[in-house]
């Protein structure tokens, strides 16, 4: 077990324990999408049972690994369960894992607890709210059936609407992920997605632009997708109409209501310190990055040690893609204020006493502006 913070310890140091936060991988789906290289795969029943094993396993061994050192006293505010299809697993392999995670670590009472569900694999919400799941992020990508076949997805829209439907007598902290950008998406198609999801009132929908990556199916077909302006107005109209709904982007690809932030993903932005558990997961501890590998049996490895110079350099690409913005720390004053300011002065940034935040024309080309600050000179 790792070393817990006791009442004591917070009254005799008044500092409150560090925050950590938990990703846990499970790589399986029903299919495999066509536009989707995430480490998943199709599985039986048995080599699901194995990996359970090895994931408990290697989380209860979690105290002699090392990382474990300056994770010390955290205390667990957010745990992700993500994939692949974290909803192939019943209920009872879910606890399993969970049991783990709360056998090692203090997991705070309030904490976030997060599971990814795909609509066709019928999760039991009931069961999922009653082991400790108190958010869903359930993937639907567009409510067109004739996109989503062509996405490869296994559902409908219909199919999706019922589940939402039960799932909300559970949850009410719901993300519904969707996607822009798609092949034979067009705009009014777009809004009517948006303006159908906005009225079920979900508190929290991530919107992505179709990456097209390599190794997937899509990478190697002949694509109608929209034309890049018609892309870009699908960005401005989510923004648009999810705010008139009350979902504020927080985020370049999210929008919640007040407080429905993710706050695990939070972290990400934030360089704040989590630990992954599964294959192909990644962890940040005390600056030091480390992944495992993508294989079921995985094995983890330091990837790098962040040095102070890097550390900025995150610092100011992470807290861009965030609608307050980066906040302008001494450090990135001093090797990128004219950098910033150029930037500014190109309109894509706007700097305020504290911060530099990315404007709509910022976000468009956020990969080049981005660059463009880091390389600067
Ligand atoms: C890891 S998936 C988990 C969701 C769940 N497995 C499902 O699909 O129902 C998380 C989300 O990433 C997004 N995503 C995956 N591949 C993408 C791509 N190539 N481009 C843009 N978004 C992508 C989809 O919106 C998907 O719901
Ligand atoms: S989008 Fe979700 S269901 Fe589809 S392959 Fe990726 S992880 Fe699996």
């Amino acid at each position: 077990m790792i070393t817990n913070p006791t009442p004591t310890d917070s009254v005799l140091t008044n500092t409150p324990p560090p925050k950590l936060g938990l990703y846990i991988h499970i790589p399986f789906c029903l299919r495999k999408c066509h536009y989707c290289d995430f480490f998943s795969l199709s599985s039986s029943p048995e080599s699901r049972t194995n990996y359970i094993n090895y994931l408990v396993n290697n989380i209860t061994s979690f105290p002699s690994s090392p990382a474990a050192p300056h994770c010390n006293n955290a205390l667990v505010d957010t745990i992700f369960f993500g994939g692949g299809t974290p909803s192939v697993l019943s209920p009872n392999q879910l606890n399993s894992i969970l049991t783990a995670l709360h056998s090692t670590f203090t997991i705070s009472p309030s904490a976030e607890i997060s599971i990814e569900v795909n609509p066709k694999t019928h999760a039991d919400y009931s069961a999922l709210k009653s082991i400790g799941f108190n958010r869903l992020s359930l993937g639907l990508q567009s409510d067109n059936n004739a996109i989503l076949k062509h996405l490869g997805r296994l559902h409908t829209a219909e199919d999706f609407f019922a589940e939402y439907n039960i799932a909300q007598r559970y949850f009410d902290n719901i993300n519904i992920d969707l996607m822009f950008g798609l092949p034979h998406q067009t705009l009014e198609s777009w809004q009517s997605t948006l303006k159908n999801i906005i009225n079920l009132n979900p508190a929290h929908i991530s919107t992505y632009s179709l990456i097209i990556e390599p190794g997937t199916p899509f990478y190697n077909q002949t694509l109608t997708l929209p034309p890049e302006d018609i892309e870009r107005n699908m960005y401005y109209t989510a923004s648009q109409t999810l705010a008139q709904a009350g979902l504020n982007r927080y985020e370049i690809s999210n929008f919640s209501h007040i407080n429905k932030e993710c706050k695990h993903n939070l972290k990400y932005w934030t360089r704040q310190d989590y630990l992954g558990f599964g294959s192909n997961a990644h962890s940040m501890v005390n600056n030091v990055r480390y992944q495992n590998s993508s294989e079921l049996e995985y094995k983890t490895s330091i990837e790098e040690v962040v040095t102070p110079s890097e550390r900025v350099k995150e610092q100011i690409m992470l807290g861009l893609r965030l609608s307050c913005g980066v906040l302008i720390t001494p450090k990135i004053q001093g090797k990128y204020g004219d950098a910033l300011r150029r930037q500014e002065l190109l309109g894509n940034l706007k700097i305020t006493n504290s911060h530099a935040i990315l404007t709509p024309r910022g976000i468009d080309i956020s990969n080049v502006v981005i660059s463009e600050i880091l390389n600067f000179d």
